[in-house]
């Protein structure tokens, strides 16, 4: 049995869950069904990440204090995710006194190791919006590809990572207004000693094959002093005045703590003694980090670094994916394209989208294109004529011959071996991550299915007193590698899953999948999902 922590990226506090969000969360909380289901012990935590000049920038603009804004998003983002069906074990904010304290810890670390120097920098400040400008709030031409549109820290073009200061014509991302350069003295943290640490992690860790390559290259160039500090106005914590003075930690180093500090918490709430076990050096459990592809320079080079200075273990793997696009175009504010994940539901259901993402994730870094036309068409034609027609075709000869109870004997038991003969092939493709491949095999299975039930053409048999028989045990058949079917796809589709198991009157688990359910009542049919109806593209723009 395993003993797996996993975590997603800490939304900021600063506007709603969307779709991006929305997927990494589909993605992890996928892998962490099944990985219960096959008997680990999985914890999977969260929190917002509720620090930093974003934030403080927004409560301006709502015009309440960001103490109280940040409460009300974390309110409103937990209830998306469970809207979901995203079961976070925890989900917390970085705001509070227990990262205050990791984040001290580390500074503290940096110190007695001696890797703290401070320096003058010059940084972009808006004049029009009086802040200092962090990397995500700067737009410019890349110093390197001149590729325009890039943030000041990383090029989406080149995958280059620089400093701020280094774009060419930047703008402030608030004003739109030319920054000015300003003086200011910094705390900044010696790293460039760690490429060794970095290099052994690469070694053993399980990442995906061109996040392997990217880190290579950053790990063996000139690793820069990485600037921890940050000017006010700023919502975080504040650094002890001893190391510099009126400097707040910056944002990025206490939301990756927030990973430590909320597993803590969750374990101090529940009084599991279980924080050692997963973050002591020699740690034999396993700890997953769910990104976007973006954030990759924090998780795959920070973030090591940060976990060898505390003396902590350091991620088994980082599972990396691309951005959501929406008909082929980036999501985004500036875009207008920008889809809410609380919006989506006031339209479809979780169970669809979290079926859909499934369709096209794999363990790849690819982007994911969300087109509603091919949405509703995978609903329609893959999850509802494939997989749900199956049983409203049966239960029909359940209710009115048989009274709902399934028969003694199954008419084909290598039918029904062939379906749980696949359970390995299926479960293997949703530990590497292949969900894609877990749908394409489902279908084929669900094909046979519905060939075999074509072929059979029960609604032909006669029923007398010879073939009464024979059709009870056809329909406890197909009854049965529905079941087989279903508990395949219980960690993608959760909610239509638990309406399966009431129908069935049954619970179903995936080491049970070899036994099949005879001799048992069975409950009416009630319709398991509806068709979307295609004319929802009229009045859902996207
Ligand atoms: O990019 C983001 O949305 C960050 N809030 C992710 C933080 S992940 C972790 F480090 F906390
Ligand atoms: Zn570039």
């Amino acid at each position: 049995m395993k003993k797996i922590l996993v975590t997603c990226a800490l939304p900021y506090s600063n506007g709603p869950i969307h779709l991006g969000h929305i997927l990494e969360h589909i993605q992890a909380d996928i892998w962490v069904r099944h990985q219960k289901s096959l008997g680990n012990i999985v914890y999977f935590i969260c929190a917002d990440d509720s620090h930093g000049t974003a934030i403080i920038l927004k409560s301006k603009e709502l015009n309440i204090l960001p103490e109280l804004m940040i409460k009300n998003i974390l309110n409103e983002h937990k209830k998306v995710f469970i809207n979901f069906n995203i079961f976070h074990d925890i989900y917390f904010t970085t705001h509070n006194k227990l990262n205050y304290f990791y984040s001290l810890l580390l500074l503290n670390n940096f110190k007695i190791k001696n890797l703290l120097n401070k320096k003058y920098i010059y940084q972009f400040y808006d004049n029009i919006k009086k802040v200092f400008l962090p990397d995500r709030l700067l737009k410019g031409k890349c110093p390197k590809c001149l590729v325009s549109n890039q943030y000041g820290d990383v090029c989406n073009n080149c995958n280059i990572v620089y400093n701020s200061y280094d774009l060419i014509n930047p703008i402030s991302i608030l004003s739109g207004s030319k920054p000015i350069l300003s003086k200011s003295e910094h705390l900044f943290v010696n790293i460039n000693n760690y490429k060794n640490v970095l290099n052994n992690w690469l070694l053993i860790s399980e990442l995906q094959n061109e996040i392997k390559n990217q880190l290579y290259l950053w790990f063996n160039k000139l690793l820069d002093d990485w600037n921890i500090s940050r000017d006010i106005p700023y919502f975080g914590f504040k650094i002890p005045n001893y190391y510099i003075k009126n400097k707040y930690f910056y944002v990025w180093l206490d939301a990756l703590l927030g990973y430590i500090s909320t597993f803590k918490y969750f374990c101090n709430l529940n009084g599991l003694c279980l924080f050692e076990d997963f973050w002591n050096i020699n740690s034999n459990c396993e700890l997953y980090h769910f990104l976007g592809k973006d954030i990759l320079y924090f998780h795959g080079l920070l973030w090591p670094i940060i976990l060898d200075i505390l003396n902590f273990r350091k991620p088994t793997g980082l599972i990396v994916h691309g951005h959501v696009l929406i008909n082929k175009n980036k999501m985004s504010k500036s875009n207008g394209n920008f889809i809410n994940a609380s919006k989506w539901l006031e339209y479809f259901d979780s169970d669809s989208l979290r079926y859909y993402f499934s369709s096209k994730l794999s363990f790849k870094i690819n982007d994911i294109n969300l087109c509603l036309n091919d949405f509703i068409k995978t609903i329609n034609c893959n999850f509802i004529n494939k997989f749900i027609n199956i049983i409203s075709r049966i239960s029909t000869f359940m209710e009115k011959y048989f009274n709902n109870i399934l028969s003694n004997k199954l008419s084909d038991k290598n039918f029904y071996y062939f379906f749980v003969d696949k359970s390995d092939l299926i479960s293997n493709n949703f530990l590497n991550f292949n969900y894609n491949k877990v749908l394409i095999e489902i279908n084929e299975l669900l094909n046979i299915i519905n060939q075999y039930i074509n072929d059979k053409q029960p609604w032909l048999i006669i029923i007398n007193k010879n073939n009464k028989n024979k059709l009870h045990n056809f329909c406890t058949t197909i009854i049965n590698v529905f079941k087989v079917i279903s508990t395949y796809l219980s960690s993608i589709i959760p909610c239509t899953f638990h309406k399966i198991e009431k129908y069935l009157n049954v619970k179903l688990t995936w080491n049970n999948i070899n036994i099949p359910i005879l001799n048992h009542k069975i409950c009416n049919y009630d319709k398991l999902y509806n068709y979307i109806d295609k004319k929802i593209i009229n009045y859902f723009k996207i």
